[in-house]
C-alpha cells in the first residue's frame, strides 16, 4: 500500500510505517488523531475524571474542613495567650520535659497569669491608679500576716472605706471568685513575692483552707474593712510552703521522696 492509495493514510502515527493504529483499533474513517488518542487513553484506565466526581470531592473536602474547624481546638491558636488561666501544654513526650522545680519560683510564674483578672483594676504593676484603685505593692493587706484577709477580699470582693497604706478609699472591688485553690495559691504568692517581696508561698493546703471558709461563709455578699478587722486579721490554717521546696508542676505539691527510689 502507498500512501497515495490509503484512505486512512492520515490518521497514521508518525512512528511505525507497518502498523496503522487507525486500523488495528477499528477506528472508523474520518475520525480525527484525537479521538484516536482519546479512545487509546479511555482503554489504558486513564480518562478523564468526570465533572459529578469533582463536585463530589469538592463537597468531601468542604464538610470535612467544617467539621475539623469546628471540631474544638485544633485551630485556635488563641490558647496561649497571656492570660490563660486553663492553658495546660502536654508536654509528655518532649525530649527536655521539666516537671518539678522550686515552688516560689512556679508559683509566682503562675500566679502572674491569674493576675491577668486584676492587673485591669490594679495596674499590670499592682501599683493601682491613684484615684479609684488601691494600690497591691506595699499595701498590708497583701503584704501582712493576714493572708486570711486577702483571701477573703480576693474571693468575696470588698466594699465600703478601707485604709490602703495610710490612705482611705471607698469603693467596690467585685469578687474575683471561684477560684480553685491551685489558683488561689499560685495568686496570693504572686501578689506577695511578684508585686512585694515577702518571701513565703502560700500552700494549697492553706488556699484550700480559704476556699472552704468563703464557702461556709456563702458567696455574694462582699466583705469589709471591719469584718475583716473583726475576724481575719491571721494567717490562713496550714503549712506556708519552704520556697525552696521542689514540687511537682503538675500537682502543685511537694515531690514525695525526693532523690529515693
Ligand atoms: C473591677 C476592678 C477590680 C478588680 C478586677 C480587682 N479589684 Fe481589688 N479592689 C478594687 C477596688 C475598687 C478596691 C477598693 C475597695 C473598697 O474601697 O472597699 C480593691 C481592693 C483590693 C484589695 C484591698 C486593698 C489593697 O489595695 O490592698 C486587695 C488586696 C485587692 N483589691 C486585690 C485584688 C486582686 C488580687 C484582684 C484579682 C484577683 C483584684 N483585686 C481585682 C477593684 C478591683
Amino acid at each position: 500500500m502507498s500512501s497515495e492509495q490509503d484512505p486512512n493514510a492520515r490518521l497514521r502515527p508518525d512512528l511505525d510505517e507497518e502498523i496503522n493504529v487507525s486500523e488495528t483499533h477499528a477506528v472508523f474513517e474520518g475520525a480525527t488523531q484525537a479521538t484516536i488518542r482519546e479512545r487509546r487513553l479511555n482503554e489504558n484506565g486513564m480518562e478523564p475524571v468526570p465533572l459529578w466526581l469533582f463536585l463530589l470531592a469538592g463537597i468531601a473536602l468542604l464538610v470535612g474542613g467544617t467539621i475539623i474547624g469546628k471540631g474544638g481546638t485544633l485551630f485556635a491558636y488563641n490558647q496561649d495567650s497571656m492570660w490563660a488561666t486553663d492553658w495546660d501544654p502536654d508536654t509528655s513526650g518532649g525530649p527536655v520535659e521539666v516537671t518539678e522545680g522550686e515552688a516560689l519560683a512556679f508559683y509566682v510564674k503562675q500566679g502572674a497569669k491569674t493576675y491577668g483578672k486584676c492587673a485591669g483594676c490594679h495596674g499590670a504593676d499592682g501599683r493601682g491608679d491613684g484615684a479609684n484603685f488601691p494600690p497591691l505593692a506595699d499595701s498590708e493587706w497583701v503584704t501582712g500576716d493576714n493572708t486570711e484577709a486577702l483571701a477573703m477580699i480576693i474571693l468575696n470582693g470588698i466594699s465600703g472605706p478601707i485604709t490602703v497604706a495610710g490612705k482611705t478609699w471607698n469603693g467596690a472591688m467585685p469578687a474575683q471568685g471561684p477560684l480553685s485553690a491551685k489558683e488561689l495559691a499560685p495568686l496570693m504568692t504572686y501578689l506577695r513575692n511578684g508585686l512585694n517581696d515577702v518571701g513565703d508561698v502560700v500552700s494549697i493546703e492553706q488556699a484550700q483552707a480559704a476556699i472552704d471558709a468563703y464557702e461556709q461563709r456563702g458567696p455574694g455578699k462582699a466583705t469589709s474593712e471591719q469584718e475583716l478587722k473583726d475576724a481575719h486579721m491571721q494567717f490562713l490554717p496550714g503549712e506556708s510552703m519552704d520556697p525552696a521546696t521542689i514540687i511537682d508542676f503538675e500537682s502543685y505539691q511537694p515531690v514525695a521522696n525526693a532523690g529515693g527510689n
